[in-house]
């Protein structure tokens, strides 16, 4: 009985061959077990296995998806920086779940609510300098491109803000960019600097690392606004923007800043911003690795991707519903 059934799940995954899925799914069990037999030996695992479990593990995806597109052959320094990108982004969840005061992580109490919040700061900082120190050992490029990602990530959105002004929509689109895509980018640019490739094809990839992880973002506020089913939800997330907007003009230029936000806080003009931009963000995408010189077994999966990861983020949030 039970080889019976070993047997059909078996014939199942060969006659549902999909290179793209299957890609997926082998890359997915190799990162896991990399981060595993990295984890297994040290003290504090089970506070490991607690923070890192059930991650979609979409930036490490990314990273080996382009090295093994680009023709990379150094792969276990490739997946040591996907397990760092992956160690970085779960403290940065880590520190936003007790920025925002929110409750859950994957269906799980957040860490702050099981540890005090004074331990998930540190908790958070400590698995930081952990991927930190991995990447080190890649070379001093690397470290800097993990490093300048990681700053984007936390500040540029100030910086950018402070020196000049933007529309609101372009705002919006960079904070989109700024919250999530740098790391997305950090993991494609990575991956053109192992698998030793030229410069113009470093930047192409690092603009595809950008474009995916801007449009997971717009795909994950678009959730949200669904979501929440009403404008309160939309005002809440605006607002949110708006905070971090108002921090950095350190109440300069609050009261235009806040009638412009009150235009475009109408529901329906903020889903079809969304929503066109995402359209627009996937033919760039299209149109960009076309350009690239890649393995052509490749092309598609590269296209498929980021069509992947807005998937995820709505069956993700289909769970969180039921
Ligand atoms: C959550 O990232 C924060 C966003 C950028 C939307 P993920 O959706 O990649 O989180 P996990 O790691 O899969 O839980
Ligand atoms: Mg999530």
């Amino acid at each position: 009985m039970k080889y019976w059934l070993s047997d059909r799940l078996q014939t199942r995954a060969v006659v549902t061959k999909d290179p793209f899925l299957e890609f997926i799914s082998t890359r997915r069990a190799e990162i896991e077990d990399w981060i595993s037999r990295h984890i297994t030996g040290r003290e504090d695992r089970a506070l490991f296995h607690r923070v890192l479990m059930e991650g979609k593990r979409l930036r490490p995806l990314l990273l080996l998806l382009v090295f093994e597109a680009l023709g990379g052959t150094k792969r276990e320094s490739a997946l040591d920086v996907a397990m760092s990108l992956e160690l970085a982004h779960n403290a940065s969840l880590i520190h936003d779940d007790v920025i925002d005061m929110d409750l859950y992580r994957r269906g799980k109490p957040a860490l702050w609510r099981q540890v005090g919040i004074g331990r998930a700061v540190i908790e958070g900082h400590r698995i930081i300098n952990l991927a930190y120190k991995i990447v080190l050992e890649k070379g001093v490029e690397v470290a800097r491109v993990f490093l300048d990602a990681w700053d984007k990530a936390s500040f540029g959105v100030f910086e950018e803000v402070l020196t000049k002004s933007s529309s609101l929509n372009e705002l919006y689109l960079k904070i989109a960019a700024e919250k999530t895509g740098y790391l997305f980018a950090a993991a494609a640019e990575v991956a053109s600097i192992l698998a030793e490739t030229d410069q113009t094809t470093r930047a192409s990839m690092k603009r595809y690392g950008l474009l995916v992880g801007t449009l997971y973002q717009l795909a994950d506020d678009c959730v949200e606004i669904r979501r929440g089913g009403g404008l309160l939800r939309v005002i809440l997330k605006i607002q949110q923007i708006e905070d971090i907007v108002r921090k950095a003009y350190i109440a300069l230029k609050v009261g235009r800043f806040r009638s412009a936000m009150s235009s475009i806080v109408q529901l329906n003009s903020l889903s079809v911003f969304i929503k066109e931009n995402m359209t627009r963000i996937l033919n760039e995408i299209d149109e960009l690795i076309d350009s690239i010189d890649v393995r052509h077994e490749y092309r598609d999966m590269l296209k498929r991707y980021p069509r992947y990861c807005v998937n995820e983020m709505l069956e993700e949030a289909k769970l969180k519903r039921r």
